[in-house]
């Protein structure tokens, strides 16, 4: 029965919240094939290729205070940095040389990069480079901001959802961030014509099945370009420190069906998922994953970025990652590629 729903959502690509409740319930029984049929989909559409992100994350301020996280601006022990424009425009050159044609400028919610200052560095990155893909996450921003900055160049955005359940987000944020403008957000940059990705913690506390069901639902109503997910791991200086980590089993039967939900998705294997497990990477792309987005900040911030503890590649340079990951993929049966990797137009239909 269970298998025969698995054949059913490879064929739809949709499911039913009951249906795919049943499946996240018994996913023991159906994980295998999920994952068969997963790779199926990918290959359909990118082959064996798997896409590579340079990741800068250029800030660790933030004005958040979300529970979960190290960042946090509440956390007195964080120890705080600012990457400068040229700071970030010169880790892009060297990933450049590296290979890599995306780079994603990651920060908190630092309102000391103003829109003017991102749009030169934008545009700085985009002249140095005009045959490489632009990806911010930065967090929620206005419309005319994210406008200006889609203006300058930027191509992508991401902007993890965090969880579709509003009552859940509620007991995983303080009263001033509101789920309601998280998704507001979420359709601003899909209307402005950014590659959107959505995304949510797996695992984080409280969350239940039904839960994740819900989530199925709503990425397939959203309809993102990107999904991102990843195992919620505690942070010693959080309010979530004494809380369970999320799985690297359920994430990457999750990988599966949201494979399996939005056929073309672009769809990494997280960070997180090959920290909470040392083959959670190599497992995701297994699962159905085709992205992987190692970190090209300068080293000397790398071990100030900590969402969670015990983060993977803190210590490593950009080029010994690139060498990692090409090896590790390399078992998978698949190949890392240096393309933009831009989502395959209508491939969710
Ligand atoms: N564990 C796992 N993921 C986390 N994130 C933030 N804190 C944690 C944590 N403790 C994720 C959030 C955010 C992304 C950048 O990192 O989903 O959107
Ligand atoms: Fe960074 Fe393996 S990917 S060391």
């Amino acid at each position: 029965m269970y298998n025969e729903l698995i054949e059913k959502l490879a064929k739809d690509h949709s499911l039913t919240r009951e249906e795919y409740l049943q499946l996240i319930r018994n996913r023991d029984k159906v994980r295998d094939r999920a994952a068969e049929l997963a790779c199926g989909v990918r290959e359909h559409y990118y082959g064996n290729r798997i896409f590579i992100r340079g990741l800068i994350e250029f800030s660790n301020y933030c004005k958040n205070n979300c529970y979960y996280c190290g960042i946090r601006a509440g956390n007195r022990n964080a120890e705080r940095y600012r990457l400068t424009g040229e700071q970030i425009i010169s880790c892009a050159d060297t990933g450049y040389g590296l290979g890599f044609r995306t780079f994603v400028l990651q920060g908190g919610e630092d309102p000391y990069y103003t829109d003017e200052m991102l749009t030169g560095i934008i545009r700085t990155i985009k002249q140095n480079h005009p045959d490489c893909a632009l990806t911010l996450s930065l967090g929620e921003r206005s419309y005319e901001s994210y406008r200006l900055l889609k203006e300058a160049g930027a191509d992508r955005y991401l902007l993890r959802h965090e969880t579709a359940n509003p009552a859940h987000y509620g007991t995983m944020h303080p009263a001033a961030m509101q789920w309601e403008n998280r998704v507001q957000c979420l359709k601003w940059l899909k209307e402005l014509g950014y590659q959107t990705g959505a995304g949510f913690m797996v695992g984080s506390p409280g969350q239940t099945e039904e839960d994740l069901a819900g989530e199925m639902l709503f990425l397939k109503e959203i309809d993102p370009q990107m999904v991102g997910i990843g195992p919620f791991i505690p942070h010693q200086d959080t309010p979530f420190k004494d809380k369970e980590a999320g799985t690297a089993e359920l994430t990457t039967f999750l990988l599966s069906l949201i494979r399996l939900t939005l056929p073309g998705v672009l769809l990494p294997a997280t960070t997180a998922l090959g920290t909470i497990d040392p083959l959670g990477r190599e497992k995701g792309i297994e699962a159905g994953a085709n992205v992987l987005m190692p970190n090209l900040s300068p080293t000397d911030v790398r071990e100030k970025y900590l969402l969670y503890d015990n983060k993977i590649c803190t210590g490593e340079e950009a080029a010994q990652c690139l060498e990692c990951l090409k090896q590790r993929v390399r078992k998978t049966g698949c190949e890392i590629v240096t393309d933009r990797g831009d989502y395959f137009p209508g491939a969710n239909k």
